[in-house]
């Protein structure tokens, strides 16, 4: 590869270690999965560092109505977690936690080096509390009536109803979540973040290529409401980081969540004989991406930038924002059967199907994304299992039989094959730039193409005329070679189902495809089916496997 060899550091947003992986957070992570696999592919020195979200108001709570202690619950979840990432081939190089030394000590670092240069300031606010629990509420812990149309039991600052939005205290009757007492107002110092210090260098920041385009403009809304200062303190108890100087004070969850980032790659460092500084130092030059969903971009395109900025660290490349899974076109539901766990679809499905139905809708856009459950049958069927894999079945047969296994000595279509290769220009720019909706769309229309090959010398009838062996031969590991290079384009997306075809082609790990030649005097392997047909009755199972009784989990 005349490339020159990258440096890249990934990332996906850390999920709270107080609930189960979704498929609606499965977009993110197997979106990031499939850029890590290609960048690998492509020979780029590319880790992808991860962890669990381990801090904060819902996991203390959580894990007091479980009986158990913070610590073990975000132990049982983080397995829990681990299983499903591991079980959907999402690849991370490091899966750690925010709760770990690493992270306790940046974080300190970075507080304090925004604190030596007047960044942090305090001052005394009031907040509801709850006089019985003896904690201060957050939003989300306080319910009441609708203000404006009267709804009962709507949490925090807006209505499931009708859509409001409102201060906590406009809450008609408002009462605790938790005990169910009415709150009190009480005083306490809290320690801010002043991220206006910080406008020039995000404005600069935020318009220089760092950002997709609908979220600069969104940034730019937010430049013009001003930039508010960023309350980075919660008072005991709360399960998180005791904040450096000030007793009973902790970090909010969100100010120690991105350095989990760092955390978590330090780790690996550590593991791996890897320097950190290389990656995080200011004058860096390797490349840092952090992929996340549309609803976190305040706190990746302005806190962290920011923070990063005043504590010494370099800014990240770029953030990959993505936008929301619905289902059937609607929000995830579990009356519905649509809020589908990872483990509840893994006990159906092949979790190949999910990564190719999400490859065919990503694209590099701040898009929601619908998971139609017809659709998705007939994307897998139609494009994976009759297009792709049959190519392989149709030639294997003749050349396991007729020929002992062995291709051709030479490629009867060169000019076919080379046709092939040549798409990989386009193919890389499409997977590069999170266009995968388009990469498999071209890799689709090869795959027509070399069906089309197939179809047009029948090999079927070929292999009943006396004489015609080498014609047989010669059409055949065409065939098998023309999958040989869509494989290797599809590799990054299912990479269960390529293993398998790279055991049937007997190659070894498929390269990217830009200088592969074809496969010549070369044995292949007894072919084994790579992947099968969604089962409609697996699907139906799923949804109703979701369909569990409405329990009620704490908001997060
Ligand atoms: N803990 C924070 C992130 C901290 S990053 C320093 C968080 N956790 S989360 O579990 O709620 O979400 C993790 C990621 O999954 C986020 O990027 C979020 O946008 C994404 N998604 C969660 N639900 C989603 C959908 N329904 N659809 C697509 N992405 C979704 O936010
Ligand atoms: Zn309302």
């Amino acid at each position: 590869m005349s490339q020159k060899k990258r440096d890249i550091l990934v990332t996906s947003a850390l999920p709270y270690a107080n609930g189960p992986i979704h498929i609606g957070h499965l977009v993110e992570y197997i979106q990031t999965d499939i850029w890590v696999r290609f960048q690998k592919q492509r020979g780029h020195n590319c880790l992808y560092v991860c962890a669990d979200d381990a801090h904060g108001t819902p996991i203390m709570l959580r894990a007091q109505q479980e009986g158990i202690t913070p610590e073990q619950l975000i132990a049982d979840t983080w397995t829990q977690h681990h299983a499903d990432f591991t079980d959907f081939d999402v690849a991370f190089d490091n899966f750690y936690t925010t709760h770990s030394d690493e992270t306790r000590e940046f974080s300190e670092l970075i507080y304090n080096r925004l604190k030596e240069q007047g960044h942090i300031h305090s001052k005394i606010i009031t907040q509801a509390y709850d006089p019985v629990k003896e904690m201060f509420l957050p939003d989300r812990f306080i319910k009441g009536e609708c203000p404006n149309c009267g709804a009962a039991d709507q949490y925090g600052d807006n209505c499931e109803v009708c859509s409001a939005t409102y201060s906590p205290t406009d809450l008609i009757n408002p009462v605790s979540a938790i005990s169910g007492e009415q709150p009190i107002e009480k005083d306490s110092e809290h320690y801010f973040f002043k991220l206006a210090d910080f406008e020039t260098m995000l404005k600069e920041w935020t318009h220089s290529g760092h950002i997709q385009e609908q979220i600069a403009n969104k940034l730019d809304e937010w430049f013009e409401t001003g930039l508010q200062d960023w309350d980075i303190s919660r008072d005991a108890p709360y399960f998180g980081f005791e904040i450096p100087g000030a007793p009973g004070k902790f970090f909010y969850v969100w100010l120690d969540a991105p350095v989990g980032y760092m955390g978590s790659f330090k780790n690996l460092c550590e593991k791996n004989g890897l320097n950190f500084d290389r990656y995080w130092a200011r004058d860096s030059t390797a490349e840092l991406y952090h992929f996340i969903g549309k609803d976190i971009v305040y706190f990746h395109a302005l806190f962290w930038p920011a923070m990063l900025t005043g504590a010494g660290f370099r800014t990240p490349t770029a953030i990959f924002a993505h936008g929301f899974l619905t289902v059937n076109g609607e929000k995830m539901s579990k009356s519905r059967g649509t809020f589908i766990k990872a483990r509840t679809y893994l006990d159906h499905l092949n979790p190949e199907y999910l990564r190719y139905y999400f490859a065919a809708k990503l694209s590099g856009r701040v898009e929601d994304i619908d998971l139609n459950l017809e659709d998705f049958s007939q994307r897998v069927n139609t494009d994976l299992v009759n297009k792709v894999v049959n190519i392989a079945s149709r030639c294997s047969g003749f050349i396991r039989k007729r020929f002992d296994g062995k291709l051709s000595a030479e490629c009867a279509e060169a000019a076919l094959f080379q046709e092939f290769i040549n798409a990989n220009d386009a193919i890389a720019e499409f997977y590069e730039s999170r266009e995968y909706g388009k990469a498999m769309r071209a890799i689709s229309a090869l795959a027509a193409k070399a069906n089309q090959y197939i179809d047009d010398k029948q090999p079927w009838v070929v292999a009943k005329q006396d004489e015609c062996d080498e014609e047989l031969h010669a059409i055949c590991s065409v065939g098998i070679n023309l999958f040989y290079v869509l494989a290797a384009y599809l590799k990054p997306v299912v990479p269960q189902m390529i293993s398998k075809a790279e055991l049937f082609l007997n190659t070894g790990e498929l390269p990217w495809p830009s200088d592969l030649s074809p496969l010549q005097d070369h044995t292949i392997n007894k072919f084994k089916p790579l992947l099968t047909r969604v089962d409609p009755d697996k699907l139906a199972a799923m949804i109703e496997a979701s369909k569990e009784s409405l329990e009620k989990i704490a908001p997060n």
